[in-house]
Protein backbone atom coordinates (compact mmCIF):
# COMPACT_ATOMS: atom_id res chain seq x y z
CA UNK A 1 0.00 0.00 0.00
CA UNK A 2 0.97 3.90 -0.88
CA UNK A 3 -0.60 5.59 1.84
CA UNK A 4 0.30 8.89 0.50
CA UNK A 5 -0.99 10.82 -2.81
CA UNK A 6 1.37 10.77 -6.03
CA UNK A 7 3.46 13.89 -5.25
CA UNK A 8 3.63 13.68 -9.29
CA UNK A 9 1.91 12.50 -12.17
CA UNK A 10 2.72 11.92 -15.84
CA UNK A 11 -0.11 11.82 -18.01
CA UNK A 12 -0.01 10.31 -21.75
CA UNK A 13 -3.21 12.12 -23.55
CA UNK A 14 -3.73 9.82 -26.00
CA UNK A 15 -7.61 8.83 -28.08
CA UNK A 16 -8.11 12.42 -29.35
CA UNK A 17 -8.51 10.71 -32.86
CA UNK A 18 -10.60 7.80 -32.05
CA UNK A 19 -12.88 9.71 -30.11
CA UNK A 20 -13.16 12.58 -33.39
CA UNK A 21 -13.80 8.94 -35.46
CA UNK A 22 -16.90 7.69 -33.51
CA UNK A 23 -18.39 11.07 -34.37
CA UNK A 24 -17.46 11.64 -37.98
CA UNK A 25 -15.68 14.73 -36.44
CA UNK A 26 -12.04 15.60 -38.04
CA UNK A 27 -8.81 14.78 -35.52
CA UNK A 28 -8.52 18.20 -34.84
CA UNK A 29 -12.08 18.08 -33.16
CA UNK A 30 -10.69 15.62 -30.73
CA UNK A 31 -7.56 17.93 -29.98
CA UNK A 32 -9.60 20.49 -29.49
CA UNK A 33 -12.06 18.50 -27.20
CA UNK A 34 -9.57 17.30 -25.19
CA UNK A 35 -8.49 20.65 -23.61
CA UNK A 36 -11.21 20.48 -21.29
CA UNK A 37 -9.60 17.41 -19.81
CA UNK A 38 -6.50 19.21 -19.39
CA UNK A 39 -8.31 21.69 -17.32
CA UNK A 40 -9.92 18.22 -15.68
CA UNK A 41 -6.69 17.63 -14.51
CA UNK A 42 -5.09 20.37 -13.61
CA UNK A 43 -8.36 21.10 -10.88
CA UNK A 44 -8.14 17.56 -9.92
CA UNK A 45 -4.37 17.84 -8.95
CA UNK A 46 -4.84 21.42 -7.28
CA UNK A 47 -7.69 19.37 -5.45
CA UNK A 48 -5.58 16.51 -4.46
CA UNK A 49 -2.67 18.58 -3.60
CA UNK A 50 -0.28 16.57 -6.58
CA UNK A 51 2.68 18.87 -6.59
CA UNK A 52 3.89 18.06 -10.46
CA UNK A 53 1.47 17.76 -13.23
CA UNK A 54 3.27 16.16 -16.41
CA UNK A 55 1.37 16.40 -20.07
CA UNK A 56 2.85 14.68 -22.57
CA UNK A 57 1.51 16.87 -25.43
CA UNK A 58 3.39 16.01 -28.74
CA UNK A 59 6.03 13.92 -29.16
CA UNK A 60 9.20 14.31 -31.89
CA UNK A 61 7.31 11.41 -33.90
CA UNK A 62 3.93 13.52 -34.04
CA UNK A 63 5.64 15.91 -36.23
CA UNK A 64 5.17 13.00 -38.69
CA UNK A 65 1.51 13.91 -39.25
CA UNK A 66 0.14 15.47 -41.49
CA UNK A 67 0.60 19.14 -41.55
CA UNK A 68 -3.25 20.74 -40.93
CA UNK A 69 -3.30 18.45 -37.52
CA UNK A 70 0.24 19.63 -36.64
CA UNK A 71 -0.84 23.46 -37.29
CA UNK A 72 -4.56 22.76 -35.41
CA UNK A 73 -2.33 21.48 -32.32
CA UNK A 74 -0.07 24.23 -32.13
CA UNK A 75 -3.31 26.81 -32.72
CA UNK A 76 -4.51 25.23 -29.50
CA UNK A 77 -1.76 25.73 -27.90
CA UNK A 78 -1.75 29.50 -28.80
CA UNK A 79 -5.22 29.47 -27.35
CA UNK A 80 -4.63 27.76 -24.73
CA UNK A 81 -2.07 30.15 -23.55
CA UNK A 82 -4.04 32.88 -24.30
CA UNK A 83 -7.10 31.55 -22.51
CA UNK A 84 -5.97 29.68 -19.40
CA UNK A 85 -2.99 32.26 -18.75
CA UNK A 86 -4.89 34.44 -16.34
CA UNK A 87 -6.27 31.18 -14.43
CA UNK A 88 -3.41 29.16 -14.12
CA UNK A 89 -1.75 32.01 -12.82
CA UNK A 90 -4.81 32.79 -9.88
CA UNK A 91 -4.51 28.99 -9.23
CA UNK A 92 -0.62 28.90 -8.40
CA UNK A 93 0.37 26.86 -11.15
CA UNK A 94 3.51 27.53 -12.74
CA UNK A 95 3.45 26.26 -16.59
CA UNK A 96 6.91 24.43 -18.26
CA UNK A 97 7.30 23.54 -21.27
CA UNK A 98 10.06 20.66 -22.26
CA UNK A 99 11.33 19.41 -25.54
CA UNK A 100 12.86 20.51 -28.70
CA UNK A 101 11.37 23.64 -29.29
CA UNK A 102 13.64 24.75 -32.25
CA UNK A 103 11.02 23.16 -35.02
CA UNK A 104 8.32 25.43 -33.15
CA UNK A 105 6.40 28.23 -35.01
CA UNK A 106 7.37 31.91 -33.95
CA UNK A 107 4.02 32.10 -32.69
CA UNK A 108 4.36 28.80 -30.85
CA UNK A 109 7.82 30.00 -29.55
CA UNK A 110 6.54 33.25 -28.59
CA UNK A 111 3.54 31.32 -26.69
CA UNK A 112 5.68 28.72 -24.39
CA UNK A 113 7.78 31.91 -23.38
CA UNK A 114 4.57 34.14 -22.33
CA UNK A 115 2.87 31.18 -20.62
CA UNK A 116 5.95 30.63 -18.82
CA UNK A 117 7.17 33.72 -17.90
CA UNK A 118 3.58 34.48 -16.54
CA UNK A 119 3.42 31.79 -14.54
CA UNK A 120 6.96 31.30 -12.90
CA UNK A 121 5.51 32.68 -9.30
CA UNK A 122 2.93 29.29 -9.42
CA UNK A 123 3.74 27.27 -6.38
CA UNK A 124 0.72 25.44 -6.02
CA UNK A 125 1.31 23.05 -9.06
CA UNK A 126 3.53 22.72 -11.39
CA UNK A 127 2.48 22.06 -14.97
CA UNK A 128 4.79 20.55 -17.32
CA UNK A 129 3.68 20.36 -21.06
CA UNK A 130 6.11 17.89 -22.71
CA UNK A 131 6.08 19.47 -26.38
CA UNK A 132 8.33 18.37 -29.55
CA UNK A 133 9.16 15.87 -26.40
CA UNK A 134 11.34 12.17 -27.39
CA UNK A 135 12.79 10.85 -24.28
CA UNK A 136 15.75 9.63 -26.50
CA UNK A 137 16.55 12.62 -27.38
CA UNK A 138 16.22 14.26 -24.11
CA UNK A 139 19.01 11.31 -22.80
CA UNK A 140 21.45 12.18 -25.73
CA UNK A 141 21.16 16.04 -25.17
CA UNK A 142 21.98 15.27 -21.53
CA UNK A 143 24.88 12.98 -22.40
CA UNK A 144 26.44 15.63 -24.92
CA UNK A 145 26.02 18.30 -21.98
CA UNK A 146 27.74 15.89 -19.56
CA UNK A 147 30.38 15.37 -23.17
CA UNK A 148 30.95 18.70 -22.73
CA UNK A 149 31.65 19.69 -19.24
CA UNK A 150 34.16 16.47 -19.25
CA UNK A 151 35.58 18.21 -22.53
CA UNK A 152 35.62 21.66 -20.78
CA UNK A 153 37.85 19.73 -17.80
CA UNK A 154 34.95 20.42 -14.72
CA UNK A 155 34.08 16.68 -14.39
CA UNK A 156 36.18 13.70 -14.59
CA UNK A 157 34.11 10.57 -16.58
CA UNK A 158 34.37 8.07 -14.14
CA UNK A 159 32.61 10.31 -11.87
CA UNK A 160 29.20 10.64 -13.75
CA UNK A 161 26.53 8.96 -12.03
CA UNK A 162 22.86 8.63 -12.01
CA UNK A 163 22.11 11.85 -10.18
CA UNK A 164 24.75 13.79 -12.49
CA UNK A 165 22.71 12.37 -15.43
CA UNK A 166 19.30 12.93 -13.88
CA UNK A 167 20.56 16.47 -13.32
CA UNK A 168 20.44 17.20 -16.80
CA UNK A 169 17.25 16.03 -17.77
CA UNK A 170 14.59 18.38 -18.31
CA UNK A 171 13.00 17.47 -15.35
CA UNK A 172 15.63 18.12 -12.98
CA UNK A 173 15.02 18.79 -9.38
CA UNK A 174 11.63 17.17 -9.86
CA UNK A 175 10.76 13.93 -8.11
CA UNK A 176 10.14 10.84 -10.70
CA UNK A 177 6.24 10.40 -11.54
CA UNK A 178 5.16 7.76 -9.13
CA UNK A 179 2.03 6.82 -11.48
CA UNK A 180 1.97 7.27 -15.03
CA UNK A 181 -1.63 7.23 -16.84
CA UNK A 182 -2.49 6.29 -20.56
CA UNK A 183 -5.93 7.10 -21.89
CA UNK A 184 -7.21 4.94 -24.83
CA UNK A 185 -6.09 1.14 -23.74
CA UNK A 186 -2.63 1.73 -25.56
CA UNK A 187 -0.11 -0.37 -23.47
CA UNK A 188 3.27 1.31 -24.24
CA UNK A 189 5.46 4.26 -23.62
CA UNK A 190 5.93 6.03 -26.99
CA UNK A 191 9.12 7.33 -25.91
CA UNK A 192 7.78 9.31 -23.00
CA UNK A 193 10.63 9.71 -19.89
CA UNK A 194 12.10 6.28 -20.56
CA UNK A 195 14.15 7.32 -17.36
CA UNK A 196 11.93 8.98 -15.39
CA UNK A 197 9.48 6.22 -14.68
CA UNK A 198 11.51 3.41 -13.83
CA UNK A 199 9.55 2.84 -11.16
CA UNK A 200 6.45 4.83 -11.93
CA UNK A 201 3.30 2.62 -11.22
CA UNK A 202 1.87 2.12 -14.68
CA UNK A 203 -1.77 2.40 -15.54
CA UNK A 204 -3.95 2.12 -18.78
CA UNK A 205 -7.69 3.41 -18.64
CA UNK A 206 -9.90 2.78 -21.91
CA UNK A 207 -11.18 6.46 -21.63
CA UNK A 208 -10.18 8.24 -24.48
CA UNK A 209 -8.21 11.51 -23.71
CA UNK A 210 -11.55 14.64 -24.33
CA UNK A 211 -13.80 12.40 -21.82
CA UNK A 212 -11.09 12.16 -19.01
CA UNK A 213 -12.54 14.12 -16.56
CA UNK A 214 -11.19 15.02 -12.66
CA UNK A 215 -13.58 12.28 -11.04
CA UNK A 216 -11.07 9.80 -13.32
CA UNK A 217 -7.94 11.00 -12.14
CA UNK A 218 -9.30 10.68 -8.64
CA UNK A 219 -10.29 7.00 -9.10
CA UNK A 220 -6.27 6.53 -10.78
CA UNK A 221 -5.29 8.18 -7.40
CA UNK A 222 -7.07 5.94 -5.95
CA UNK A 223 -6.04 2.90 -7.57
CA UNK A 224 -1.88 4.23 -6.83
CA UNK A 225 -2.63 4.39 -2.94
CA UNK A 226 -3.91 0.40 -3.16
CA UNK A 227 -0.75 -0.46 -4.88
CA UNK A 228 2.43 -2.08 -3.29
CA UNK A 229 5.55 -0.02 -4.35
CA UNK A 230 8.27 -2.80 -3.93
CA UNK A 231 11.09 -1.15 -5.56
CA UNK A 232 13.09 -3.91 -6.09
CA UNK A 233 12.62 -5.22 -2.73
CA UNK A 234 10.58 -7.69 -0.59
CA UNK A 235 7.33 -7.25 1.39
CA UNK A 236 8.16 -6.19 5.17
CA UNK A 237 7.38 -9.28 6.98
CA UNK A 238 7.67 -12.10 4.65
C1 LIG B 1 -3.30 12.15 -28.67
O1 LIG B 1 -4.35 11.70 -29.45
C2 LIG B 1 -2.85 13.53 -29.05
C3 LIG B 1 -1.55 13.56 -29.72
C4 LIG B 1 -0.76 12.53 -29.90
C5 LIG B 1 -1.09 14.84 -30.21
P1 LIG B 1 -4.11 11.02 -30.87
O2 LIG B 1 -4.17 12.08 -31.91
O3 LIG B 1 -2.90 10.18 -30.87
O4 LIG B 1 -5.42 10.09 -30.97
P2 LIG B 1 -5.53 8.63 -31.56
O5 LIG B 1 -4.48 7.80 -30.89
O6 LIG B 1 -5.31 8.74 -33.02
O7 LIG B 1 -6.91 8.20 -31.19
C1 LIG C 1 1.87 9.55 -27.74
O1 LIG C 1 0.71 9.28 -28.47
C2 LIG C 1 2.20 11.01 -27.80
C3 LIG C 1 1.26 11.89 -27.12
C4 LIG C 1 0.27 11.53 -26.35
C5 LIG C 1 1.51 13.28 -27.30
P1 LIG C 1 0.78 8.74 -29.97
O2 LIG C 1 -0.63 8.50 -30.39
O3 LIG C 1 1.59 9.65 -30.81
O4 LIG C 1 1.59 7.38 -29.79
P2 LIG C 1 1.56 6.04 -30.63
O5 LIG C 1 1.83 6.42 -32.06
O6 LIG C 1 0.20 5.44 -30.47
O7 LIG C 1 2.62 5.20 -30.01
MG1 LIG D 1 -2.56 8.24 -30.39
Amino acid sequence: MSPLPPRHIAVIMDGNGRWARQRDLPRSAGHQAGMASVRECVAGCLEAGVGVLTLFAFSQENWQRPADEIDALMTLLEEYVAQDGDELRRQGVAVRVMGDLEPLTPAARAAVDQIQHDTAAGTALLLNICLSYGSRAELVRAARLLAEEAVAGRLRPGDIDEAMLTARLYTAGLPDPDLVIRTSGEHRLSNFLLWQLAYAEFLVTPVLWPDFTRENLRAAIEEYMHRERRFGRVRAGT
